[in-house]
């Protein structure tokens, strides 16, 4: 399973390459404008520090200045990926830069048929968001698991990113159901690492020790 950080923010970024859990970046117009400053010298910085896939997103509506975009933001790196909007003008746009072999990366997917199209037209990445339905009372993952199964009847290859990750059991989920990657907010990266039995734990163990004769 591959890990994506969610975020714009370079100490975050570089702390969790340092623990070597780090696969690619996701970044979106507010997590942008979360860090403030030039977010084009922003998205350069990202890309050069991660050695996989950075996902930047396009704000035009039309599938025309889409594409223009695009062109100009896979020119910041390598490893750009272009995260466009679930809509037709982007779907069709997708299908444009795909076709050219420019990665694209279908967001703001909240159902099974919006997650056919970016299928259908061979998208490299979909991301559903699992978080944003749970808010609102629907079941995130079981859109995970019918977007997999749907994928797995037709061998489409796109990749699914599970997206919108508020906890830990979101990631569980969905590496239990085999999704490709899951893009997590830093801090809940941290929340994987913790148990309070581990913590407990490594506190006896300090205690122990002090009683050990010859230190
Ligand atoms: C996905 O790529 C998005 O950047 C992100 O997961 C959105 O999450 P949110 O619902 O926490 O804003």
């Amino acid at each position: 399973m591959k890990f994506f950080l969610d975020t714009a923010n370079i100490s975050e970024i570089e702390s969790a390459i340092s623990m070597g859990l780090i696969d690619g970046v996701t970044t979106n117009p507010t997590l942008m404008a979360k860090e403030g400053g030039d977010w084009r010298e922003i998205a350069k910085k990202i890309c050069s520090l991660v050695e996989g896939p950075v996902s930047l997103e396009v704000i035009s509506t039309h599938s025309k200045g889409m594409i223009e975009e695009a062109r100009e933001l896979v020119k910041i790196g390598p490893n750009v990926v272009i995260k466009i909007p679930m809509t037709t003008e982007g779907i069709r746009a997708a299908y444009v830069l795909e076709k050219q072999g420019i990665p694209t990366n279908i967001t703001l997917v909240f159902s099974p048929n919006q997650a056919i199209l970016a299928g259908k037209i061979g998208a490299s990445y979909v991301s559903p968001f699992v978080g944003r339905l749970d808010d609102i009372g629907e079941k995130g993952m079981e859109l995970v698991s019918n977007t997999l199964t749907i994928y797995r009847n037709y061998g489409f290859k796109t990749q699914v990113i599970v997206a919108s990750i508020r906890h830990p059991e979101h990631v569980l989920e969905a590496a239990l159901m085999g999704a490709h990657i899951a893009t997590i907010p830093y801090s809940v990266i941290k929340k994987l690492a913790s148990h309070p039995l581990t913590d407990i734990g490594l506190e006896r163990f300090l205690k122990d020790w002090e009683k050990v004769s010859g230190i």
